[in-house]
């Protein structure tokens, strides 16, 4: 059979042959208020400015609620209400309590997994097989993890004394909301602080959600204090002088401006910011595979993922067998409903966001760069972005340089692995990389030659609570899950 051949059928077999009948979940499922106000102290109070705003669905443009904005008052007073559950509760009750409050909220995050995917799905567009089988199930796993460090804290820091630092500030993103929230509020508790965290402005909902079910799980007042607002509130809370440490997650250009602010001070702060990883295809990789984690690894929740795969670096031997198979592929995934179990890539988180992928675009084109995009068809209203491939790139070229956040990846070839790995680190960012080939030897020094701290080998995207996470250069400072994951929440002393 010709290429041509193959490629015909193909497209015949899944464009004719197999289109899937819908199968929504459905959103009658999650009982939302018509409006959120901020959960302090453990009860939720209006904000001092009595404004609020709204957080909608991306892929229908529907209001789905409103939250409260909250001000520089009201910043003030979760941070009061951390300390004083600190001083009064949190920090004087036995280590395995406060163990077990955190496996008491795992469970019941656990027992209510199916109404938390929903909802993530609907305030953040994400595909509800992604919500239902990663998002939720990790942020369960991640309670549970540090769980179980709350009283074995003297062990996992043998011969120093490790105490809490006191009220984090917790500032959070749009992509994985749930997620980054348990990414925050586990290991702090599980060290002892207390916490004051910011939902990001499009996805507000599913940690109003968790403060209902904190409450439920009678965790003291005061020791997850959960509020939403825009950049303003979060500046707040990073400049709060009774604040001990910051953990945000975000862009890069903010996580600077949060650094600027903290310096001189004695606050810790951990930073999680962008990345450009390079998913790297040898010329030995089994080339099948490598598409499926190519796939996973761009297309995985619209590319809204620091870590994403965006810059494919691969061999010229194959290049072009490797490039006509991810366009086949490609032409299979289903863009459309969140809610559906059968969509792979849903609708981009806002409107800006998708504007912003869009200029990318637009100057890739005006620059002469060949963009792929399947013909998939999108629903009339939200943000929608079909997979996008962007080749006849330089290193040079913004798309390369720049996180895109968004389905759209760039295409390079290399000859050597030397290459393979000069391009690779040419960017400003080190969060993350993926390595594809047959031999053992060329994943070890490769993956010791590439500045980025995960580096996923033969596979792409997968996330454990056990093991750190976090970058190198303009991708962040410190570490977050595992046992580095405690250190920022604690003070070790002799
Ligand atoms: P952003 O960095 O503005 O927002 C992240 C969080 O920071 C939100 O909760 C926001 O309210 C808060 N924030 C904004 N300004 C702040 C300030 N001055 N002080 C304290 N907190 C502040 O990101 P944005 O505008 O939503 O997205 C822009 C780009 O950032 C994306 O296109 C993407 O490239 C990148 N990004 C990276 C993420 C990651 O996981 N590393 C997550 C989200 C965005
Ligand atoms: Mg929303």
């Amino acid at each position: 059979m010709t290429e041509k051949d193959l490629a015909q059928r193909t497209s015949l077999r899944f464009n004719d042959l197999w289109s899937y009948d819908s199968a929504p979940e459905s959103s009658d499922y999650v009982q939302l208020k018509e409006r959120y106000d901020l959960f302090i102290d453990g009860a939720f109070q209006p904000p001092e400015n009595g404004k609020y705003f709204k957080s909608i669905n991306p892929a229908t443009e529907e209001v789905l609620s409103e939250v409260a904005d909250a001000g520089k008052a009201d910043v003030d007073k979760a941070v009061k209400a951390a300390r004083k559950a600190y001083n009064g509760t949190w920090s004087r009750i036995p280590a395995k309590e406060r163990g077990k409050y955190i496996y008491r909220i795992s469970r019941m995050i656990q027992e209510r997994a199916r109404e938390f995917a929903i909802l993530e799905s609907m305030d953040s567009g994400k595909p509800i097989r992604e919500s239902r089988d990663i998002d939720i199930p990790q942020v369960v796993a991640h309670f549970f993890y540090y769980a179980g460090w709350a009283d074995k804290l003297d062990y996992a820091f043998p011969g120093v004394k490790p105490k809490a630092v006191g009220v984090a500030g917790q500032i959070i993103p749009w992509n994985f909301p749930l997620l980054m929230a348990a990414w925050k509020i586990a290991p702090a508790l599980a060290a002892g602080n207390t916490v004051v965290i910011k939902s990001a402005e499009s996805t507000p909902l599913s940690l109003y959600k968790l403060a209902e079910l904190l409450r439920d799980a009678e965790l003291p007042p005061g020791v997850v204090n959960i509020i939403s607002g825009a950049g303003n509130t979060g500046a707040e809370i990073v400049q709060h002088p009774d604040i001990d440490k910051i953990a945000f997650t975000g862009s890069t250009e903010v996580g600077k401006l949060i650094q600027k602010s903290v310096a001189g001070t004695d606050k810790k702060y951990t930073l999680e910011l962008g990345g450009k990883a390079a998913n790297i295809v040898f010329e030995d990789a089994p080339v099948d595979q490598a598409v499926e984690g190519i796939v996973n690894g761009i297309f995985f929740n619209q590319g809204h993922v620091c870590c994403a795969g965006s810059r494919l670096l691969v061999h010229e031997a194959i290049s072009e067998e490797l490039v006509r198979k991810l366009k086949m592929r490609m032409e299979t995934l289903i863009v459309g409903d969140p809610l559906d179990k059968n969509t792979d890539i849903g609708a981009i988180n806002s409107r800006p966001q998708l504007e912003k992928i869009q200029r990318y675009l637009a100057e890739s084109v005006e620059e002469g760069q060949d963009i792929y995009q399947t013909k998939c068809t999108l629903p009339e209203k939200g943000y929608w972005c079909c997979p996008t491939l962007v080749d006849n790139v330089s290193q040079s070229h913004r798309v390369v340089q720049e996180e895109v956040f968004g389905p759209v990846l760039t295409i390079q070839t290399f000859r050597t692995p030397a290459e393979a790995i000069s391009l690779a680190n040419n960017t400003p960012y080190g969060l993350s990389g993926g390595i594809w080939t047959d031999k053992g030897s060329k994943i070890f020094k490769v993956g010791k030659d590439i500045r980025a701290g995960v580096i996923w080998s033969n596979t792409f995207n997968k996330f454990d609570p056990t093991s750190p996470f976090g970058g190198y250069k303009e991708s962040g400072v410190g570490r977050e899950g595992g046992l580095h994951g405690l250190l920022p929440y604690l003070e070790l002393s002799k």
